[in-house]
């Protein structure tokens, strides 16, 4: 996280999403173009993740929650898993110092008990330095499963319930989404890249009223201004929650069109 960028003067910085979320497809594919091994596309696919983050803290998004690994990946050749484990790794013990100084805090997500002991120890030495940090949460989904974390939730409040601690009664939607690891911190926009239009297994309870943009760019070739392109798209979009179209909408219309009018 060196360089700093300025937030593009056609976006509206009153209208942009405080949380994005990116499912980070494309990596084998972007290294079989180039006739390198799929783990070249990993390793430029984390440097573009860096930037990425790097962007949303000096543009003023809050929240950056990037799919790294689902509890599907598993399936993939050894060498792979075990040079992404590797990767998340050697990261966390690169870039711990920088993020801490620029005040990222960073969350794993997902079942970290099935992860190694010494990925593990670095996660929970990562997550408890940066704890206090205000600047950009940067959650990072490792041997993550939507279904799984759905289910761990409705445990976790089904022991609440035998301790009788609450009742049957007290089980809402936010309570099962303070219960997620998430916390009850929804996405605004989530970004796939390489093509594929589907969720695979991601933020399936959080993504109920997120704003979705495909893009066939290859994770790796995912810079600013593909970031830019899909803040733009966002922009244009008109959220409405399940409401007719309101107000608040059209007004936020149109003081983006008068932004990029008079940029
Ligand atoms: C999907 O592309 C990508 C992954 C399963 C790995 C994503 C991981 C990174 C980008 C590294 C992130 C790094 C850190 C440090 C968090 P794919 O391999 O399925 O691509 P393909 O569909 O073209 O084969």
């Amino acid at each position: 996280m060196t360089s700093y960028t300025l937030l593009p003067h056609d976006l509206n910085p009153q209208a942009l999403p405080k949380h994005v979320a990116v499912i980070m497809d494309g990596n084998g594919r972007w290294a079989n173009q180039r006739g390198l091994p799929r783990i070249a596309g990993h390793r430029q696919g984390a440097k573009v993740l860096k930037s990425l983050l790097r962007c949303c803290k000096d543009w003023g998004i809050g929240a950056l929650t990037a799919y790294a690994f689902s509890t599907e990946n598993w399936r993939r050749p050894t060498s792979e898993v075990d040079f992404l484990m590797l990767l998340f790794e050697k990261m966390l013990r690169q870039e711990l110092k920088e993020m801490h100084k620029e005040g990222v805090r960073i969350r794993f997500i997902g079942d970290l008990s099935g992860l190694s002991s010494s990925l593990q120890k670095e996660i929970a030495r990562a997550m408890h330095e940066t704890a206090g940090n205000t600047a950009v949460d940067f959650n990072i989904a490792v041997n993550y499963g939507s279904r799984n974390e759905i289910v761990h939730a409705c445990q976790q409040v089904a022991r609440k319930v035998e301790k009788g601690e609450i009742v049957s009664a007290d089980v809402s939607e936010a309570l099962i989404s303070e219960h997620l690891y998430t916390a009850g911190c929804d996405p605004d926009l989530l970004i796939r890249t390489s093509g594929e239009q589907r969720l695979s297994n991601f933020l399936l309870w959080q993504l109920a009223y997120t704003e979705m943009y495909f893009t066939n760019a290859f994770w790796p070739d995912f810079d600013s201004g593909e970031f830019h392109r899909a803040l733009q798209t966002f922009q244009a979009r008109d959220r409405r929650f399940g409401n007719a179209a309101d107000t608040v909408a059209v007004t936020e219309k149109v003081a983006i069109k008068q932004a990029a009018l008079t940029a």
